[in-house]
C-alpha cells in the first residue's frame, strides 16, 4: 500500500487525475462528500486530502509515503524530504512587491509582510539586507497599503491581486511549481514501486 498526501483543491484534483491515469485510481475520491481518506485496496493506494501547507508535514513524518507540494511550501518548511519530480503544474513566482511608487529607505531595515518568513529571510540574507518580518496568514497585499509593511514577499500567479491593489512586482526571485515529494524511509523501502510511479508520471506529463 502506498499512501499519497494530496493538497485539497484544484491542484490536488489535477494531480489525482494524473495518478488515476497511471493506475492509481480511487473512484471514491470524487464522491461529493467530506471524506478525507480514500483507499483502493485492489491497486494498493490510499489518498489523504490535506491542506496544501500541511503536505510536507505528513510526508516528513511518514504518515504519507508521497505527497504533492508547491516549491514554496517545501522551501518554507525546511524539512528533509526527497524531491522526485517537478510536475510543472501550479506555476507562479515568489516575489517582492510594493506600491507603484515605492522607494527603499536604505537607512533602516525593510519591513516585510509575508506568509513565508523563512523564504523571505533567506532571500534578504543573500545580499545582507536587514529586514523586520511581519508574519501574516493571508491577504498579504493589504500590509503595504495600510503602512503595516514596506514590501511583501508573496506568490504572484496572474498578477491580478497586485494590480487591483495598486501594487507592483519589484523582484521575482524564486520560480514555483508543484513537486512530487517522498518520505526518505519510504523511498528506501518502496523504491521500486516509487521509481516506477515516477517514470509513469513523467511519461503522462510529457504526453500533455
Ligand atoms: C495567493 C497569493 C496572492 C494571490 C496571487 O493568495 O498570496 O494573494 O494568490 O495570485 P494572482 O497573482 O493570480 O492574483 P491566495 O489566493 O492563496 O489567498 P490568501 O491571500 O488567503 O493567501
Amino acid at each position: 500500500m502506498i499512501t499519497i498526501a494530496l493538497p485539497k483543491g484544484r491542484l490536488g484534483d489535477k494531480v489525482y487525475n494524473l495518478f488515476a491515469k497511471i493506475g492509481y485510481d480511487c473512484s471514491e475520491i470524487y464522491n461529493d462528500n467530506r471524506k478525507l481518506v480514500f483507499e483502493n485496496t485492489e491497486n494498493g493506494v490510499r489518498y489523504l486530502l490535506v491542506k496544501p501547507s500541511d503536505v510536507a508535514v505528513y510526508v516528513y513524518h511518514g504518515a504519507a509515503d508521497l505527497g504533492i507540494a508547491g516549491k514554496d511550501i517545501l522551501d518554507e518548511s525546511g524539512l528533509s524530504l526527497y524531491e522526485l519530480l517537478d510536475l510543472k503544474l501550479g506555476r507562479c513566482d515568489m516575489c517582492v512587491a510594493s506600491h507603484n511608487d515605492y522607494k527603499e529607505d536604505l537607512s533602516r531595515p525593510i519591513r516585510v509582510a509575508t506568509k513565508f518568513p523563512n523564504i523571505a529571510k533567506k532571500h534578504y540574507m543573500s545580499f545582507n539586507r536587514e529586514i523586520e518580518i511581519i508574519k501574516l496568514n493571508g491577504s498579504i497585499e493589504i500590509a503595504p497599503l495600510v503602512g503595516l509593511s514596506d514590501v511583501i514577499v508573496d506568490i504572484v500567479e496572474t498578477g491580478t491581486t497586485l494590480k487591483e491593489n495598486n501594487l507592483k512586482v519589484i523582484e521575482r526571485f524564486l520560480p514555483i511549481s508543484a513537486r512530487l515529494i517522498a518520505n526518505r524511509a519510504s523511498y528506501t523501502f518502496k523504491k521500486d514501486e516509487i521509481d516506477r510511479l515516477c517514470d509513469n508520471l513523467q511519461t503522462v506529463l510529457e504526453e500533455k
